[in-house]
């Protein structure tokens, strides 16, 4: 973790849950706890429950949980990192961080800072320029959605933004290393990168400017030209307009992709406001998990010409790949999602997309037209091909539904099609993909190694004595072995006042504590500590138990072949028995 713990207990007391919460979901006080709808699922009502004492949330709907980092993860769909970073700006507390992170942390933030110098710029330039107002109206782009876009424009001239920026007191070799302006290579100075262009703006989760697409005008070449690689922006990796669509995908549970930034535009000025554009043709693997982090159902809804189709297959591996759902929008031949919308409007690219296919059965169609086009083309492959596509189908009904479409189609036997299903070897892979989901677990009286871990949590106090009584490898729960082990590795960061479930980054196994640990009774410091005591001594009295069977074979061993048997065995006997007959489960001696 590069940020220090401090700084992350520092947070914690210093935003409060409930506070939090409360700005995006409506709570009802019930008893000690706090209901209200789960704004991470569709539903009616209220299973969303959090409980103030223990800075702890958890819904009993889609068994989410966690603590205030875990919420802002999950409501802002963004990593730990991101997550700290908006709720130290919002505590006012400063981030500290490991040296290296920092030095390449400052490029990218300097880079930024650039950027948003020269969005400023832009933006002023585009209210200033006939031209670029005139070709936004000509593309039917309201001024009110270009500044939600933040969209600019570069004027016709050498060095506009260069002066501008130096005005600004930006420095101009990182302006250069922005991507912003270049090196004059004769003379010492700087000329714009951007000339004659609208300015778009490519934004990060967190709404920072990381790169821009500046569209030319007229028919200049290249029709866009992006912000090359830098610190703040790897080509490719990223997904436009995300800033913008994340909060609708995620509440949809699906995400529109189609290829051009003002497709991508339209379409949310159309009122589709989970739409990000993939700018450009080959998707990539990272495009895939920063989709997957937002949602888990995926449009694609790419442009109907060839170069639009093999990036549709191509997009398509990736996605799957990544355990996303896809479906494929059928765009007319020539057609993109921007002229639809212009020319049809909204409902336009509504039936489209009612009229979406599975990636499935777009692939199976898609080598039937192969086939079909293609008189030399053995129908054996393209059967092999499709049936590599089937394979991966979950439901046998699906299954067998494509079998018999794939056997019509190419008349090959049904017989000969499900030799090739059993015997292609990429079946099982295909299958492991899709790893069963956990059940819903029951909520069960927890055992008492379930029931320390339950008190740890609520009470961190505890975990320095705790780790100081019992060891880890105590624990016959695997699981809770695991966690027992993790909380007594960061006793220090628990007695900073880190809150406990900060410390499980794995979903299911933060769902699980969040849900123990709000089920925990509702009782005084007092109380708990009793319950520590006792819980502990459960676990000494089963170590007595191990330690006393041990010594017992031992001296079984030693008696049976006539041998003496050493007297601190005997005295260790005694002692073991005489404190076991001593401590009831539920005693204390003092
Ligand atoms: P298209 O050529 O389909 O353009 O490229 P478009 O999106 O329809 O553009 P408009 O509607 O004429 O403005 C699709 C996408 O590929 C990227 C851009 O992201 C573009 O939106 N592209 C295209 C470039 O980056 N550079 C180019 O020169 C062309
Ligand atoms: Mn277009």
């Amino acid at each position: 973790m590069p940020f220090d713990a401090g700084v992350v207990a520092e947070i914690q007391t210093k935003v409060d849950l409930l506070a939090y919460v409360s700005q995006y979901v409506t709570l009802k006080k019930r008893g000690r706890e706090y209901l209200g709808l789960c704004p991470f699922h569709a539903e009616k009502t209220p299973s969303f429950s959090l409980n103030a004492d223990k800075q702890l949330w958890h819904c009993y709907g889609c068994d989410a949980g966690g603590d205030l980092i875990k919420f802002v993860q999950r409501y802002e769909n963004v990593d730990f990192q991101t997550a700290l970073r908006m709720l130290a700006q919002r505590a006012g507390v400063e981030l500290r961080e490991s040296k290296d992170a920092g030095r390449r942390r400052s490029e990218r933030e300097a880079i930024y800072e650039a950027n948003a110098v020269a969005a400023s710029y832009f933006a002023a330039e585009l209210k200033k320029s006939h031209a670029a107002l005139d070709y936004l109206r000509g593309r039917g782009v309201a001024l009110e959605t270009a500044e939600k876009f933040g969209i600019g424009f570069a004027p016709d001239s050498w060095d506009g933004f260069a002066a501008a920026a130096r005005k600004s007191g930006v420095d101009l070799e990182l302006a250069a290393r922005a991507g912003l302006v270049r090196a004059r290579p004769q003379s010492d100075g700087y000329y714009d990168f951007f000339r004659n262009r609208l300015m778009l703006p490519i934004h990060n989760l967190t709404g920072e400017v990381m790169a821009f697409g500046g569209r030319a005008l007229g028919d200049e070449t290249p029709k866009y030209l992006n912000t090359p690689s830098t610190a703040a922006y790897t080509k490719g990796h990223h997904v436009y307009a995300l800033n913008v669509a994340r909060r609708a995908a995620a509440a949809d549970g699906a995400i529109i992709v189609v290829e051009g930034y003002i497709d991508a535009i339209a379409l949310h000025q159309a009122g589709f406001a989970n739409a990000v554009a993939s700018l450009g043709t080959a998707f990539t693997l990272e495009q895939a998990r920063e989709l997957r982090r937002v949602a888990p159902n995926v449009y694609l809804s790419f442009d109907g010409d060839k170069a639009g189709l093999a990036a549709t297959t191509r997009s398509i591996d990736m996605l799957v790949d990544e355990g996303l759902t896809v479906e494929v929008v059928a765009l007319p031949a020539g057609k993109d999602p921007d002229e639809i919308v212009r020319t049809e409007g909204a409902p336009g690219f509504r039936a489209l997309l009612d009229g979406s296919v599975p990636w499935k059965d777009f692939k199976l169609e898609l080598a039937f037209r192969q086939a079909a086009a293609s008189k030399f083309v053995n129908p054996s492959d393209i059967a092999r091909e499709v049936m590599r596509v089937v394979v991966q189908e979950r439901d046998p009904i699906v299954r067998d539904r494509y079998v018999k479409a794939i056997s019509r189609k190419l008349d090959i036997s049904e017989t000969a099609l499900r030799r090739v299903e059993r015997g292609e070897p990429s079946a099982a892979r295909a299958m492991g993909q899709y790893p069963p989901r956990r059940p819903f677990e029951q909520i069960r009286a927890p055992s008492a190694e379930r029931e320390l871990v339950q008190l740890l949590v609520v009470r961190p106090a505890l975990v320095e004595r705790a780790a100081s009584r019992i060891g880890a490898d105590e624990f016959e729960d695997t699981g809770m072995s695991d966690v027992f082990r993790h909380l007594s590795a960061n006793r220090d960061r628990l007695a900073e006042g880190m809150n406990p479930l900060t410390l499980f980054t794995d979903d299911a196994v933060g769902a699980d504590l969040s849900r123990l640990a709000l089920s925990s009774p509702p009782l005084t410091i007092e109380e708990d500590e009793q319950r520590f005591d006792r819980l502990i001594e459960r676990f000494e009295r089963k170590r007595m138990e191990r330690r006393l069977s041990t010594i017992d074979e031992e001296l079984n061993g030693l008696l049976t072949r006539g041998l003496p048997v050493p007297d601190v065995l005997r005295d260790e006997y005694n002692s073991l028995t005489t404190s076991l007959r001593g401590s009831r489960p539920n005693g204390k001696e003092e």
